[in-house]
């Protein structure tokens, strides 16, 4: 992790070989899966999942309790309790 990144309470994963860039902020229980990228200034939302090998390009958040399948580039916010997935990431479920 690099300088000024924000675990925002605790039981937060960050896997092997992920890298999570400055000023992110990772909610509580969220994990962040082997070889993911966060870049700049990104937002995870407590309790979601950040697969293997995603990116998630600067300034992008990402709700709470969502899901983001393994390979996906996130270009937008993808929101609460969400499912995204692709190359750009989109929605697939979303529960309202
Ligand atoms: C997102 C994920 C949870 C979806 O799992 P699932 O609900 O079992 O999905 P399925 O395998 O039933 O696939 C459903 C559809 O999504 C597609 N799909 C699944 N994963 C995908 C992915 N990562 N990227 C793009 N499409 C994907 C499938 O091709 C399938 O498409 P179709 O309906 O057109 O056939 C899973 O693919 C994933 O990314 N898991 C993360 C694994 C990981 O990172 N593990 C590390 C643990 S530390």
């Amino acid at each position: 992790m690099t300088p000024r990144c924000t675990a925002r309470r605790s039981n937060v994963i960050v896997n092997t070989g992920a890298v999570v860039g400055h000023d992110c902020v990772i909610g509580d229980h969220a994990h962040i899966g082997p070889g993911a990228i966060l870049c700049g200034e990104v937002v995870i939302g407590a309790e979601s999942f950040v697969a293997a090998s995603a990116t998630i390009v600067p300034t992008r958040r990402v709700g709470a309790r969502t899901v983001i399948a393994a390979g996906a580039v996130v270009v937008k916010d993808i929101p609460d309790d969400a499912l995204a997935m692709g190359v750009p990431a989109r929605c697939v479920v979303h529960r309202e």
